[in-house]
């Protein structure tokens, strides 16, 4: 689990701290176009206290000012306030849902379209390209991996995940309802799996804030899962007409096992598809 995930209500913040985290995040925002402003308060000050820990500084009003006057460290606070815990086949229970129940349904499609935002450095994309693929869609599929952090897309392109992680990754992938031998999917240096090139064929990587960017297609499906989770209520609202412009009629919207469509006003304009893995579809 991720670590950050933490309870609004967790940690106390002062007047003074919220008008110093106000007056940073506006900085950032003036000074890079990157808006934190509607983030959870509480999961952006605990990576502002890391963030004071390590530089050595007693106040967030000092982490402004490193803002203004050293142009780079905006960079640093932007891989800090983007958290990129993932995994391939996560919640392998969803992809299973996902296979037997949402791709029956996207089998007559001439062309499938399918968004996975905020994907991080490419696990979910990468699952679902050899989901498909085995479900023989890949190759009428066209998947898009976004992500505001441009670090992180470029190691979601090599398709690359440390060798650590596969024991982990080919539980998840039979638990999902994988039919292969998953090692059929890479191929292995000392220290990485390289998953093969003609995964990647169908698959775009590229840069799309979901704060600050407009909808760029029509999809079939749109994935966003634990995402939202680090957006006010607001911001989630915001979202969600962004997700329901750029879903076609009977589309699919899914979302992380902790995010819910329940209490946003576009609620009403999806059916609960199968509740239990937060899969929506489009009326
Ligand atoms: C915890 S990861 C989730 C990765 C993947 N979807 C999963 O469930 O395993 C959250 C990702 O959302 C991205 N993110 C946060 N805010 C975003 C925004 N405004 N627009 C696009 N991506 C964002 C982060 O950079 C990070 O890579």
């Amino acid at each position: 689990m991720d670590p950050y995930e933490v309870n609004e209500h967790e940690i106390e913040l002062d007047e003074t701290k919220n008008l110093e985290i106000d007056l940073l995040l506006q900085g950032i925002y003036q000074l890079s176009g990157y808006d934190f402003r509607q983030y959870m308060r509480s999961s952006i000050w605990r990576r502002i206290k890391n963030r004071m820990r390590v530089e050595k500084v007693p106040t967030v009003t000092r982490l402004l000012e490193k803002v203004i006057h050293e142009p780079a460290f905006i960079k640093v606070l932007l891989d800090d306030f983007s958290i990129n815990v993932t995994e391939m086949f996560r919640d392998p229970h969803f992809f299973y849902s996902f296979r037997t129940k949402v791709v029956p349904l996207l089998k007559d499609l001439p062309e499938i379209r399918i968004w996975h935002a905020g994907c991080s450095t490419g696990e979910e994309v990468f699952s679902m390209a050899i989901l498909l693929h085995e479900e023989n869609l890949l190759e009428k599929a066209k998947i898009y991996g976004t992500d505001m952090n441009e670090n992180i897309l470029e190691k979601a392109k090599h398709g690359m995940f440390p060798l650590g992680k596969m024991q982990n990754y080919t539980k998840n992938y039979l638990k999902s309802g994988g039919t292969h031998s998953f090692s059929e999917y890479y191929t292995t240096d000392h220290k990485y799996a390289h998953f093969h090139s003609a995964l990647k064929k169908n698959i775009i990587f590229f840069q799309h804030n979901l704060v600050t960017d407009r909808s760029f297609n029509e999809f079939h499906v749109i994935i966003c899962r634990n995402v939202l989770i680090y957006f006010n209520t607001n911001l989630q609202q915001q979202v969600h007409e962004l997700f329901y412009e750029s879903l076609c009629p009977n589309g699919f919207l899914a979302l992380g096992d902790k995010e819910t469509i329940r209490f946003v006003t576009r609620a009403d304009s999806y059916i609960e598809f199968d509740a239990a893995e937060q899969i929506y579809r489009k009326v």
